[in-house]
């Protein structure tokens, strides 16, 4: 492509280390997308005759359709998909092809097709992350009023509904929705024909290729056009986001899932077994996701430390910017499939789940509160009746609502028979009904706004 120029060829470290076609041929649909936009806009224009631009068009399709069939041919000597397409195009069509590149360069080409490869991963995350949505509000719908110890430091607190412990869930992947929206908003403007760095001096129609191409409007800047990733860099931000959300909830399967838990019985299909000891079902599929989100989190790092210091405009460094976006996107959509699919399928093994909460002095905050309440007693002082009470419970080795009322009043005689009622679990968590609480009608409510955020009804 630029032999004029050179007296000798590549050397063989050089041709491999310069290939980006072992990646970049991922890129191969928005490269033939944003050629068919360019060609069509240099006819309109008559910086083409209509007559090339509809043979460079057809031949475009044509190579396409070999993509499609065959795969994109990686001849490294060809270095990238741009240069790939427009030999394999220069093969079919003849010398036209070179009117192709007419007002354009591979940097805001490759800025041009990245940012549609992004564009759409984006959208991949969107819609991988409303499935997630609606199987946590499926699910929390089930279980509004099935009790479980709630925690702190993974100690016992007070007792929860599965529902609202869920629906937790449901508010984090709601913010990487609005991230990933965030970021496709301010991403989605044109880089194509700001040329190699400085713009081009043919009469080109960026409006035009920038609305053939889904684009909200042409960048304003072309030094800038052709040596941002910003775009990638806020997808990988927020892909970590979402990594480490998905990561945290896989991480309380692998916990609810262990045997001195006992609180989910994980799908068959998303578990494995020991080839060594026959009684295993191994929480892979968690443990992976919650492994994968270090691996995205490590991909933003990369781009990051890519771009950092680089001077304007574009720089070889920047081909290294696909690589970590790619393995993030693939790693980023196995991970929300493979938590929808375990959120979807578990079973709630809700005796139990309830029995934890029993057994764990989760109403101690009840007692104190009821003390307030009723016997208009300080909380400090409230706290440390409760405190003699709980120890007195664990030295019996009973529940709160075991002790019997003469154990009771020998703690703090203003204590009378009806603590007991607020030491049930069911009325601990009916009674925190503060908006946004744990108390069923407030998880009901919850739940009823984000089916009808999520067209469930
Ligand atoms: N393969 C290159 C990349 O992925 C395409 C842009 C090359 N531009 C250049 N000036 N060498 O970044």
């Amino acid at each position: 492509m630029w032999g004029g120029r050179f007296a000798e060829g590549p050397s063989a470290i050089m041709r491999e280390i310069n290939a980006s076609i072992p990646f970049d041929k991922a890129l191969w649909r928005q490269d033939i997308a944003a050629s068919k936009a360019h060609v069509a806009m240099l006819g309109a224009q008559g910086i083409v005759s209509a007559e090339d631009a509809t043979t460079i068009s057809a031949g475009l399709d044509t190579v396409a359709a070999e993509y499609e069939r065959d795969g994109v041919p990686e001849n490294w000597d060809l270095e990238d998909i741009h240069m790939t397409t427009e030999s394999r195009l220069a093969e079919l069509i003849g010398p036209v092809a070179g009117r192709l590149h007419t007002a354009r360069s591979r940097n805001d080409q490759v800025a041009t097709d990245f940012r549609l490869w992004v564009r759409d991963a984006m959208d991949q995350a969107d819609a991988g992350l409303e499935a997630l949505q609606r199987a946590l509000v499926m699910r929390a719908g089930e279980h509004a009023d099935s009790i479980m110890p709630g925690f702190t430091h993974l100690q016992t607190a007070q007792p929860v509904t599965l529902g609202h412990h869920l629906m937790a869930y449901y508010e984090m992947i709601a913010r990487d929705r609005s991230r990933f929206a965030d970021a496709r908003r301010r991403m989605n403007e044109s880089p194509l024909g700001s040329a190699a760095l400085a713009g081009t001096g043919f009469p080109i129609d960026r409006d035009a290729t920038a609305a053939a191409l889904g684009f909200d409007r042409p960048t304003r800047n072309s030094l800038d056009a052709v040596s941002d990733r910003d775009f990638a860099l806020d997808y990988l931000m927020a892909a970590s986001a979402c990594a480490l959300h998905l990561s945290r909830l896989a991480e309380e399967f692998i916990i609810w899932a262990s045997q001195p838990f006992g609180f989910v019985k994980l799908p068959d299909t998303l578990s494995t077994g020991s080839s060594i000891m026959p009684q295993k079902k191994n929480p892979d599929a968690a443990e992976l996701v919650r492994g994968h989100a270090g691996r995205v989190i490590g991909c933003a790092t990369a781009l990051m430390i890519t771009m950092k210091g680089l001077p304007l405009a574009y720089s070889k460094d920047m081909q290294d910017d696909k690589p970590p976006v790619f393995e993030a996107a693939g790693l980023l959509a196995l991970s929300i499939a493979a938590m929808t699919g375990m959120v979807a399928d578990t079973t709630f093994v809700t005796s139990r789940m309830r029995h934890a909460a029993e057994l764990g002095y989760a109403t101690a905050t009840d007692l104190a509160d009821w003390l307030v309440r009723e016997a208009d007693i300080p909380f400090r002082e409230a706290h440390h009746i409760t405190g003699a009470a709980v120890k007195r419970a664990e030295a019996d080795g009973v529940a709160l609502d075991q002790l019997p009322l003469d154990v009771l009043k020998a703690i703090d005689a203003r204590i009378d028979e009806r603590v007991y009622k607020a030491l049930s679990v069911d009325a601990s968590v009916a009674s925190r009904s503060s908006y946004g609480g744990t108390a069923p009608v407030q998880v009901e409510a919850r739940v009823a706004e984000a089916r009808k955020a999520l067209g469930m009804d």
